[in-house]
């Protein structure tokens, strides 16, 4: 796939169809995540890759499975909310679902400093942003592989939980999990927001 099809087409993915990925393309998209740049030239990152659906219980029990409380708001979100409103709606039921029906959960961990926690400027973040660039490159080459992922940022103790019982080492953090599969045929259309890149352009000022 050309890489402008890719970009275009890549969305987050929260329903999967039931197909195993095949190691060598889960090799070749990790594979293209490393070529991601890195503020330190060391690409000190680590995957941890589940497939069985024990091991995908284990680290999928810090987050939780229902959202019933909210499901009436929800529902009506879903129907009369803002285009953030209606994917809020879409998303947050499939928390657990996305990443467990996934063919693959992929945990992509970045080597951490101080400074990541307890930042002073932009930079302190270069670890975390780095890994961003990893996670792109994931999506994208999922994406030219006609598979699509899944997305969560683990909040509160999530990651440090999910870290502790996979044994990571201390300083590695996790940024979000991954789910990668085929997409179903059956899902829902996310509307996204409109803008006019020409309006996001501002050549020589603001
Ligand atoms: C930093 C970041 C955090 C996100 N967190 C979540 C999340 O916790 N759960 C989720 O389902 N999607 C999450 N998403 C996916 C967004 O909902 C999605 O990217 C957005 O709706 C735009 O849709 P698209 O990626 O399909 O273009 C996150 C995306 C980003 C970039």
């Amino acid at each position: 796939m050309e890489l402008y099809e890719a970009i275009y087409k890549r969305r987050i993915v929260r329903d999967f169809k039931d197909i195993p990925v095949l190691d060598e393309i889960l090799e070749k998209i990790i594979s293209a995540g490393m070529q991601a740049p890195t503020h330190d030239h060391l690409r000190n990152w680590e995957f941890v890759i589940l497939k069985d659906k024990k091991d995908k219980e284990n680290v999928l029990q810090f987050i939780k499975k229902g959202v019933e409380p909210q499901l009436e708001i929800l529902k009506r979100t879903l129907k009369e909310g803002t285009a953030q409103q209606k994917m809020y709606a879409v998303a947050m039921p499939r928390q657990y679902s996305m990443l467990y029906n996934a063919s693959h959960i992929i945990l992509p961990f970045f080597k951490s400093n101080h400074g990541v926690m307890h930042p002073s400027s932009v930079s302190s973040l270069n670890p975390l942003s780095s890994i961003w660039c990893v996670i792109e490159n994931i999506f994208l080459a999922a994406t030219a592989e006609n598979l699509a992922c899944s997305m969560r940022i683990p909040v509160g103790d999530e990651g440090l939980n999910v870290a502790k019982v996979l044994e990571v080492p201390d300083n590695y953090l996790l940024p979000c999990y991954i789910g990668l599969g085929y997409p179903a045929d059956e899902k829902p259309t996310i509307e996204q927001v409109l803008y006019n890149v020409k309006q996001k352009i501002h050549k020589g000022k603001w």
